[in-house]
């Protein structure tokens, strides 16, 4: 199911990854000389960053934008111990301080030649239609200046509602022109992997008009933060109405800044599925009592239904699905 597959894709792509780094590992320990800094960036960076790179599963490493901090120093050490919680590995048990410096220089030269534009961005996607196993289609531009968009849903008249990660919500028109943000949405935390996130109507939207949003909350000690599901409605370009149906208790309020979750998806009963990362604690998906990792399920107004899988066991997380 898509939905579990989002929780997971990270750690799994990692562990694949840990794999692949034990076999260098002891490659490298076989004594072998420093290798080029552009043949490190090829067999060892570019599977998450790209080919050039400007990018993959892993952000651009290019353009100067810096998450852990831009000087030497900062480059070298998140080279050096990674960032495991978000997927980056620690590559200081595998590459030689000279490798390892030699890199920094590398990822300099290469920004310049970059910023030159002498490096290419990944090509647009093509035009032509795109055979897939079941279905043909097309990829259209329709919309461009967007700050990360999350979520979004198609409302019933045809425009599109969406979240940018930035923290805010906007429509665009069937005729493809972005409105101005609707304003008095939730302050939302934005760090990382966390932002504003997922968007889903009800299912009964035409009659009721709920429309439900997930993002991401400060705790109330600075730079802690976790995932918040919420609904409300839009009246004259506002958001108004808004009652809680999700929020962690103030121990699941982390400081870390990955896998918040969450998408958002209704079931054919109308109870709203929704997905919670691990918040960087892979074993706590294991752990019923914990909403960490999980899908959970709850009805339409934040209730838990009588038919979920754990439903009166005291010692499970109640909305806890799968
Ligand atoms: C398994 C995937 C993966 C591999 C392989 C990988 N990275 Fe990363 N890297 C990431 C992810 C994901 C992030 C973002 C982490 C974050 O922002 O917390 C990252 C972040 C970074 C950062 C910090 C960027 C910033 O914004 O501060 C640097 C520097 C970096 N990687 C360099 C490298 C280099 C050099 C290699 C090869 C030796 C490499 N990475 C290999 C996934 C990977």
């Amino acid at each position: 199911m898509t939905i579990s597959s989002l929780v997971h894709t990270t750690s799994l792509s990692l562990a694949y990854f840990s794999f692949f780094l034990a076999c260098s590992a002891a490659t490298y320990a076989a004594g072998s000389a420093d290798r080029s800094a552009e043949s490190i960036a090829t067999t060892l960076c570019a599977a998450c960053h790209g080919p050039h790179l400007t990018g993959g599963s892993g952000p651009n490493l290019l353009d100067e934008r810096w998450n852990h901090g831009g000087q030497d120093a900062d480059i070298a050490h998140s080279i050096a111990q990674g960032c495991p919680a978000s997927g980056m590995p620690a590559f200081g048990p595998i590459l030689s301080s000279n490798e390892q410096k030699s890199l920094v220089g590398y990822l300099r030269q290469q920004q310049r030649a970059f910023a030159a534009g002498e490096i290419p961005l990944p090509p647009p996607p093509p035009e032509d239609p795109i055979d897939s196993e079941l279905h043909r289609f097309r990829i259209e531009t329709i919309a461009t200046g967007l700050d990360m968009p999350w979520g979004m849903v198609f409302l019933p008249d045809g425009r599109l509602l969406l979240t940018e990660r930035v923290g805010r919500l906007r429509i665009l028109t069937i005729g493809g022109a972005l409105e101005e943000p609707i304003t008095g949405t939730p302050k939302t935390y934005v760090r990382q992997d966390g932002g504003m996130l997922d968007i889903a109507l009800h299912p009964d939207y035409a009659k009721n008009g709920w429309i439900y949003l997930a993002y991401c909350e400060e705790g109330s000690t600075r730079d802690t933060s976790m995932t918040v599901v919420v609904r409300g409605r839009i009246r004259n370009g506002a958001w108004v109405d808004q009652q809680e149906l999700f929020r962690a208790d103030p121990k699941y309020y982390m400081a870390d800044g990955s896998h918040f979750g969450c998408r958002l998806l209704f079931d054919k009963q109308k109870n709203l599925l929704f997905t919670i990362g691990d918040r960087g604690l892979p074993d706590e998906a294991q752990n019923l009592a914990s909403p960490l990792g999980k899908i959970l399920r709850i009805t339409d107004d934040g209730r838990i239904p009588s038919d979920n899988p754990f439903a009166g066991r005291a010692d499970v997380y109640p909305s806890v699905w799968s």
